[in-house]
């Protein structure tokens, strides 16, 4: 018996995904496809203004058969509770931002629904759309190591440089979409939602005392990308008011122009480098300045900014630094998470800024990094020691000598053709003492058939049940075929935690193999159906344990900001067409070095995946804000990449494991999405085309190759 449970194997094969048929088939089932007896559709009121007051509200229709909802009917807090407690539910008084909720209408019919007219009385004020003008920032945050002063007495060269970079639409394929169901005196909300507790906490806050209790289920998810994060709370607190006025079932969906126009976005970023170097390229001085563009409302700006931060440097190894980061209030729809979380924008500024240092010293922009990367035993910004799994130079030597880089970069010189590369890495988990906080559990329990996990971890197209179920197989010794995956329903599973911050294989994963490796010690030799059958049922709730060796100041920002680091390097050949100004990338390789790859195929899917939204990020996709509404949200003007689109990517996954990952794992979700853009940029520059902002579109490059010497 031990010896056949010792050679199954799931973790670290391309097992079948536990999705797949069911998406490819038609069976899964979105929130769309979901019909209850007696279902409204609902629809929302939006301002149309960026900054001023609700003056009144007028009716131009016969409310007869229509449910309308505004803030008096809000039994509880008029809250989207999260960290700030800045953002009302509903429109009271105030308005901040173009496209903000004011009312909620439900009807049977959706031609009379979308029919019905509403006249708002809008009294402007002055808004604010420039960041750095902006008077209120949500949150500061200062890193500082060593003596900055002291480093640029000892530097032979300074260089400077300022690099921008834009929103970005998440663009997920299915947009907002949820049902509030009203039953029993409680309340079900079931939808597109990628952290059902943090739905579920919002919407006890709201509904406060008007019903008994509430339960978010997942329903089968088309993409997050961190876009329904935090963001659907407020959608699902919309359809659960208008479902408890009129106690019937409230299906509240967005369309694609809606999506774009009042959800979040990536927030644009400025970052500003000041950078001391000894003649032979050593860093020894890093001032660095990082404004968010937060928009009208907190939402997660504090904690993209800590990440944000905390990448800043990149990952390279400085004594003297100082990153001095602010996000700040502007007149345009709040801003939030969206894979990568403040990382992308602020490792676009160092890698397009390691790219100029080169140049100004006139170094070998490999020779630079290599000097400079940190090994196992250097610190970070905040004075962490990187551990044994430190792949930086690995990954960037790999990426070199797999791409061709230098004999490329050669052949290359003078010609329409360019090529750059940018080192990367992500912190797995959330920051510092976060998962300490999050103590977050998940549950194994036996079934007449297997076992089955809970979790409220969501699938979202990139994995979670399959990879879950892997790594609960090879821990507890049973086929995966054996392992079921429950859908996340509050009722149902424990909390364990977001699903964010590259953490579900890691941090979950984690304990789930700890709790199967309990269950596996329970059953002795029998299978799980044979003690189910013997013994009745059997669960293991497991609580995440985070490594004893962390230390974190929060204030200070000094310590172990994240468990373990996964490593990057892209290398990206571009192509300029001298007539239209369209840059196409059209060959990355991209290294990634990620502990253990649990399913190849599906974390090779998240690297291309990532990689390629990593090059719309840099060449096509541009919010347009014309007095902080979106001009552009449509997909015939939001450009993203479509396959066509999508150059011949190489892919090369590392594994330098990570003792506290489950098998050794740690966070991929969002590591791909750092280093397209700074690479695409730094192909760029091979052209002699002096770009330091994104979306380098054709107007962009043409602007910047006229500038340029
Ligand atoms: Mo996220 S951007 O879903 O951590």
């Amino acid at each position: 018996m031990r010896e056949i449970r010792s050679m199954l194997n799931a973790v670290g094969q391309s097992v079948p995904r536990k999705d797949g048929i069911g998406k490819a088939t038609g069976q899964a089932r979105y929130a769309d496809d979901l019909r209850f007896p007696g279902m409204l559709h609902g629809r929302t009121i939006r301002s149309t203004i960026p900054c001023g007051r609700l003056a009144a509200v007028r009716l131009g229709f016969d409310p007869a058969g229509f449910t309308v909802v505004d803030h008096r009917d809000i039994p509880g807090r008029n809250v989207v509770t999260l960290i700030a407690d800045d953002q009302p539910c509903l429109v009271e008084r105030e308005i901040r931002h173009v496209a903000e909720p004011v009312l909620l209408l439900a009807h049977e019919n959706r031609e009379a629904l979308l029919g019905a007219s509403v006249a708002l009385e809008e009294e402007p004020a002055e808004p604010v759309f420039d960041p750095e003008r902006s008077p209120t920032a949500f949150k500061t945050i200062l890193i500082e190591k060593g003596d900055l002063a002291a480093g640029f007495a000892e530097a032979d060269h300074v260089v400077e440089g300022t690099y921008c970079t834009g929103h970005q639409e998440h663009v997920y394929i299915e947009p907002q979409a949820v049902i509030a169901v009203p039953e029993d005196g409680g309340m079900t909300v079931y939808g597109s939602i990628q952290c059902p507790f943090y739905a579920h906490r919002a919407l006890a806050v709201i509904l406060g005392d008007a019903v008994a209790r509430v339960r978010v289920i997942q329903t089968e998810t088309g993409g997050g990308f961190g876009g329904k994060e935090e963001y659907p709370s407020g959608i699902a607190a919309h359809a659960a008011l208008l479902a408890l006025k009129s106690d019937r079932p409230v299906k509240l969906i967005y369309d694609r122009v809606e999506d774009m126009l009042a959800t979040t976005k990536r927030h644009p970023a400025i970052v500003r480098h000041r950078t001391g170097l000894t003649r032979d390229g050593r860093l020894v001085a890093m001032d660095i300045e990082v404004i968010l563009d937060g928009g009208a409302y907190q939402t997660l700006s504090a904690v993209v900014l800590s990440r944000g931060s905390i990448h800043a440097a990149g990952p390279y190894r400085c004594d003297n630094i100082r990153i001095a980061a602010r996000a700040m209030f502007t007149n345009t729809p709040p801003n939030g998470a969206f894979r990568g979380f403040g990382a992308p924008q602020t490792q676009f500024g160092v890698e397009v800024h390691m790219e100029r240092i080169a140049e100004a010293l006139g170094l070998d922009p490999v020779r630079l990094r290599e000097r400079n990367l940190l090994r196992p035993g250097d610190t970070t910004a905040t004075g962490q020691r990187v551990g044994q799994d430190c792949a930086a130079l690995e990954v960037l030597r790999t990426a070199v000598r797999r791409s061709g880089f230098r004999r490329k970069r050669k052949a290359y010189a003078g010609t329409g053709r360019g090529i750059g590369l940018a080192m990367y890495w992500h912190g797995s988990g959330f920051t510092g003492s976060g998962e300490l906080k999050l103590a977050s559990r998940a549950t194994i329990e036996l079934t007449a058939t297997g076992v089955r996990v809970l979790t409220s971890s969501t699938e979202l197209g990139q994995g979670t049940r399959t990879m879950h179920a892997q790594i609960v197989a090879d821990a507890l010794g049973v086929p995966y075929e054996q392992v079921e995956v429950a859908m996340p329903d509050t009722g149902l599973v424990p909390d364990s935690g977001p699903t964010v911050a590259s953490r579900t294989c890691m941090v979950v994963g984690r304990i789930l193999q700890r709790a199967a490796e309990e269950i596996r010690a329970k059953l002795g030799d029998a299978t799980p159906a044979e003690y189910f059958r013997r013994h009745g049922p059997l669960a293991v709730t497991g609580q995440y344990e985070q490594p004893e060796w962390i230390r974190w100041d929060e204030i200070d920002y000094r310590g172990d900001a994240y468990a373990a680091y996964a490593w990057g390097c892209d290398v990206v050949e571009v192509e300029l067409d001298r007539d239209t100004w369209e840059v196409r990338p059209v060959r990355v390789t991209v290294v990634n070095e990620i502990g253990k790859a649990i399913h190849p195929a599906l974390a090779r899917g998240q690297v291309e995946g990532g990689t390629v939204q990593g090059l719309g990020y840099a060449l096509l996709e541009r919010v347009v804000m014309r007095n902080g509404a979106m001009a552009n949200a449509q997909l015939t003007n939001y450009i993203i990449p479509t396959t066509l689109d999508t150059p011949k990517l190489d892919v090369v996954l590392l594994e330098h494991p990570y003792d506290g990952g489950p098998f050794g794992a740690k966070g991929l979700g969002e590591l791909p999405i750092d280093g397209p853009a700074p690479a695409v940029v730094n192909a760029i520059r091979q052209l002699g085309i002096d770009v330091r902002g994104i979306p380098a579109v054709p107007e962009a490059i043409r602007e910047a190759a006229c500038a340029s010497p």
